[in-house]
């Protein structure tokens, strides 16, 4: 399965229009039903409005009324597998919680982390 979810964020990445970091991202994320949500990273000229590929998969699946999720997939083509950035962090926390990431790159090499080993004490709704 993990093979599966890798190989859909590899297949979403051809996707991202990453014009000026030239820097491509993919993400897959896996619902509670083993359904897979897609995302690519999705540049601005104005640089800050660009979205990353994990935002872009969550939003996809809960705007579709997903609100559930197991595992997320995070591809680049680099050598140091590349992890989320910190607002994705935050952003998968909110909608995900404590679920299982795996970055990859397309030469088939990979890691899994816990969010909560990455992301150890985030602001929520338990705040509020
Ligand atoms: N990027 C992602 O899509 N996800 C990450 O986890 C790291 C960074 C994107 C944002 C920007 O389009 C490009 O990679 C360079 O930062």
């Amino acid at each position: 399965m993990t093979d599966a979810l890798i190989a859909a964020a590899i297949a979403a990445r051809e996707n991202a229009l990453a014009p000026y970091s030239k820097f491509k991202v993919g993400a897959a994320l896996e619902d509670s039903e083993g359904r897979i949500h897609t995302g690519c990273n999705v540049e601005n000229a104005t640089y800050g409005l660009t979205v990353c590929a994990e935002r872009v998969a969550v939003l996809k699946a809960v705007s579709e009324g997903v609100r559930s999720f197991r595992r997320v997939a995070v591809v680049a083509d680099t050598e140091a597998l590349t992890p989320p950035c910190g607002a994705c962090r935050q952003f998968l926390w909110e909608f995900c919680g404590d679920i299982e990431i795996v970055f990859a790159n397309p030469r088939g090499q990979s890691e899994t982390w816990r969010l909560k080993d990455l992301f150890p004490k985030p602001f929520d709704v338990s705040y509020l």
